[in-house]
């Protein structure tokens, strides 16, 4: 595919997407998910590539889902838009590798939704975040009013979706919708470094982690623990896992 909005970069097991439509503020359009989900259908079976990063291209990564391409749409439209939208983003959270937003700037609307769907939210001290639909008359469309509460909290979420207001980097690290705040310099670094430290684990602890606990929120409590029990017992048939607990056991690092 000739990608139109996406720069897709892929160095050292790490792929990074750069969302690159700068005069809009890389927001989100049909196309946009189209070509997300060319790119997904053709990193799902590589298994040459250990960790996703998401940014964006100027001074947003991304300020919303496209409000020209909304404006003209009718009820049945809307609902296309939106669950397109969900589709995709679901496939994002569910990949087998961890996928880090790299927050460069505005993340507001559907660019909020976008980073919540990804694992870890890495931020410059510029990034802004929030859910402004309200101020336009509507609600969130790719699942904010579910993401934001479960990552938030019920408080937080409905704060930010009822009041539209938007926060700063250190507010979003104060209520846990980011892991860390850089300086804006360094937030390519950072995230690299977070990358690279899973790409590197050679076992299959950090895709199985992030199954169980992806796949556990959605279970009672019991199930989900029955379920890392039967996780935990399938990797003492790994070779990485044994190699992991002998080079601990011989004071070396593992050969994987
Ligand atoms: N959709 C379409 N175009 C957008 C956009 C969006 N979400 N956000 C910004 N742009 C465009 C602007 O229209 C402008 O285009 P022109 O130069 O052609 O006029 C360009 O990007 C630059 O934007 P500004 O001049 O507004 O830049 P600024 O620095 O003054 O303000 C901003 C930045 C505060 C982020 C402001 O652009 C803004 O408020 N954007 C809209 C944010 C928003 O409401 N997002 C939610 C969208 S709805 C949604 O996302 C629903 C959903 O959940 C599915």
């Amino acid at each position: 595919m000739d990608y139109q909005i996406l720069k897709i970069q892929i160095a050292d097991r790490i792929a990074t997407v750069t969302i690159s439509r700068p005069a809009a503020l890389n927001a989100l359009n049909t196309n946009f998910f189209k070509e997300l989900n060319h790119f997904l259908d053709d990193l799902e079976p590589r298994d040459d590539v250990k960790a996703l990063v998401i940014t964006g291209e100027g001074k947003a990564f991304v300020a919303g889902a496209d409000i020209a391409e909304m404006v003209h749409m009718n009820a049945e439209e809307g609902y296309a838009f939106s669950t397109f939208g969900q589709r995709t983003f679901d496939r994002l959270e569910q990949l087998a590798i961890p996928v880090i937003a790299a927050v460069n700037g505005y993340a507001l609307g559907g660019g909020c939704e976008l980073a919540m769907a990804c694992d870890f939210r890495i931020a410059s001290k510029l990034a802004k975040f929030g859910q402004p639909e309200m101020n336009l008359g509507m609600i969130p469309g790719y699942a904010a009013t579910q993401r934001l509460s479960r990552i938030t909290g019920l408080g937080n979420a409905l704060y930010l979706i009822l009041t539209a207001d938007t926060i700063s980097a250190d507010d979003a690290l104060r209520i846990g919708l980011v892991q860390k705040v850089t300086e804006p310099e360094q937030l390519m670094e950072e995230v690299m470094k977070l990358a690279a430290k899973m790409a590197g684990n050679g076992s299959q602890a950090v895709p199985r982690s992030k199954r169980i606990i992806r796949n556990g929120i959605a279970m009672d409590f019991k199930e989900a623990s029955e379920l890392e029990a039967v996780e935990f017992g399938k990797q003492f048939s790994d070779e990485a896992t044994k190699e992991g607990m002998k080079a601990f056991l011989e004071k070396r690092k593992p050969a994987w």
